[in-house]
């Protein structure tokens, strides 16, 4: 006999001749019964994200969507690719530093850098969720390759597409560093130390 259905006899047997406050107390026994929202409590089981990505540097576009999932996720782990074939303009410690101050403000926002399969590092820091953002249709072919690979690397953790205000729909980092290069304006695009890291950068060059 389940655990539920002997509950519910011991509950009809004292009904019977019950008043109220031990009924109370029955029905307080029954939400205890409750198995997984109990684990839950005892347990203080997460919902973590990880939202991987190069943030050479990191764009308002990106912080739009750190903040939308910050909304759905307990913890959300902003990771930063250290072994990418493409050849950044900022290393990574400047771009965690980036990251960080962009942030600040949000909670349970945490900032690291992962070499390797980005679903060997979820699966270690305990993330189940792996965000990545659509801003257009040309970005859903490759991000579907990645998001079927993973899948089939690990089937513990699950892909999830973001979208990004449509202000921020037409932003990349390429962009923005093509940009700068030529002086042209990117106030509004960036956080404001990204925008002084950048101009400084282009005027070493
Ligand atoms: N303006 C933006 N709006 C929403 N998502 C974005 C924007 N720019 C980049 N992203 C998303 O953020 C993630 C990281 O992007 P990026 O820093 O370019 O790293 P990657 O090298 O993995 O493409 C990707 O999923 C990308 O689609
Ligand atoms: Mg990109």
């Amino acid at each position: 006999m389940s655990v539920r259905a002997f509950s519910f006899i011991i509950f009809f047997y004292f009904v019977r001749k019950a008043d109220c406050k031990r009924i109370r107390k029955i029905q307080r026994f029954l939400r205890f019964c409750n198995f997984p929202r109990t684990l839950k409590i005892i347990f203080q089981m997460k919902s973590i994200a990880v939202y991987p990505g190069s943030f050479d540097p990191v764009t308002n576009g990106h912080i739009d969507l750190i903040q939308r999932s910050s909304a759905l996720f307990d913890k959300v782990v902003v990771a930063i690719l250290r072994n990418s074939s493409k050849a950044p303009l900022f290393s990574v410690d400047e771009r965690r530093e980036m990251l960080e101050s962009a942030v600040m403000g949000i909670g349970n926002i945490v900032v690291a850098d992962f070499s390797g399969l980005l679903v060997d590092f979820a699966e270690r820091i305990g993330a189940s969720v792996i965000i990545r953002g659509i801003r257009a249709i040309s970005d859903y072919e490759y991000e579907l390759q990645m998001a079927l690979m993973n899948r089939r690397l690990s089937n513990r953790v699950e892909t999830v597409f973001m979208l990004p205000a449509e202000t921020y729909s037409f932003l990349s980092s390429k962009l923005i560093k093509e940009i700068a290069s030529h002086g042209g304006a990117i106030s509004g695009l960036v956080p404001e130390d990204v925008e002084r890291r950048l101009r400084a950068r282009f005027n070493e060059a």
